[in-house]
């Protein structure tokens, strides 16, 4: 199980503390969100910006791209510190080239796919890559509610995964709190990323804690095992 915060949600006014926040809160991962102002209606920020919080953690970082052309953009991103850095699904032809150029640049590789987007869509790469996140909201801004129709989805991934012995982790990201991160973990998600409501808690900490709490609990139920059709 692992814990993402996402830094979206931070104070953007004192990033430097939010990270080290997130640096002692016992979280996992911490989760980069990048928008380009055009894949996406809005702007967060860059590789100058990643650069910057890269000496104050040694936290794993989750780069999730939300950008039309994201090739001139991942040499840039693991010069400045990426471990990890997703693309969507929904760049078609280009995802192919992408995830090599990833992998490639030595860091994991992962692949995103949005709400309205089938799921069949990433099977294909599923031995190509590291990490399947799901948008269980429409990219682009935070704090947003959970779509509980991308929940199959989940399930499916968890399927093809056990089914095809492959070990990419399951993310899901938006909405993402303490009631919709069980119901997430009981599909077989096992990474949570979390921007408004872990970075709402008052101890970021104790946020943490207590979401890595419940989805261990949750991962062990029954609804864990539901096996749909690969
Ligand atoms: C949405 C971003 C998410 C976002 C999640 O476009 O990809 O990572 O930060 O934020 P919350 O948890 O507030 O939905
Ligand atoms: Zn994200």
């Amino acid at each position: 199980m692992r814990i993402a915060p996402s830094l979206l949600a931070a104070n953007f006014a004192k990033l430097g503390k939010e990270v080290a926040r997130v640096d002692s809160s016992g979280a996992d991962w911490l989760h980069l969100d990048i928008m380009d102002g055009n894949f996406v209606p809005n702007i967060s920020f860059g590789p100058a910006v990643v650069k910057t919080l890269r000496p104050l953690t040694s936290k794993f970082f989750d780069v999730h791209l939300m950008c039309a052309k994201p090739d001139v953009l991942l040499e840039p991103f693991v010069k400045a510190g990426a471990d990890q850095i997703a693309v969507h699904v929904e760049l078609g032809s280009a995802v192919t080239a992408l995830l090599w150029r990833i992998k490639s640049l030595g860091v994991k590789v992962g692949l995103v796919v949005n709400p309205p987007t089938p799921i069949e869509q990433v099977r294909p790469y599923l031995d190509k890559i590291d990490h399947l996140l799901v948008m269980t909201v429409n990219p682009g801004f935070g704090g947003q509610s959970f779509i509980y129709e991308t929940l199959p989805k989940v399930q499916r991934a968890f399927t093809w995964r056990q089914s095809r012995g492959l070990s990419y982790t399951i993310g899901v990201d938006g909405g993402v709190d303490f009631k919709t991160a069980v119901d997430c973990a009981g599909a077989g998600a096992d990474t949570f990323i979390s921007g408004t409501s872990l970075f709402g808690q008052h101890s970021l900490r104790g946020g943490v804690r207590k979401m890595r709490k419940l989805v261990k609990a949750a991962s062990c139920l029954p609804a864990n095992q539901s096996v749909l059709p690969a």
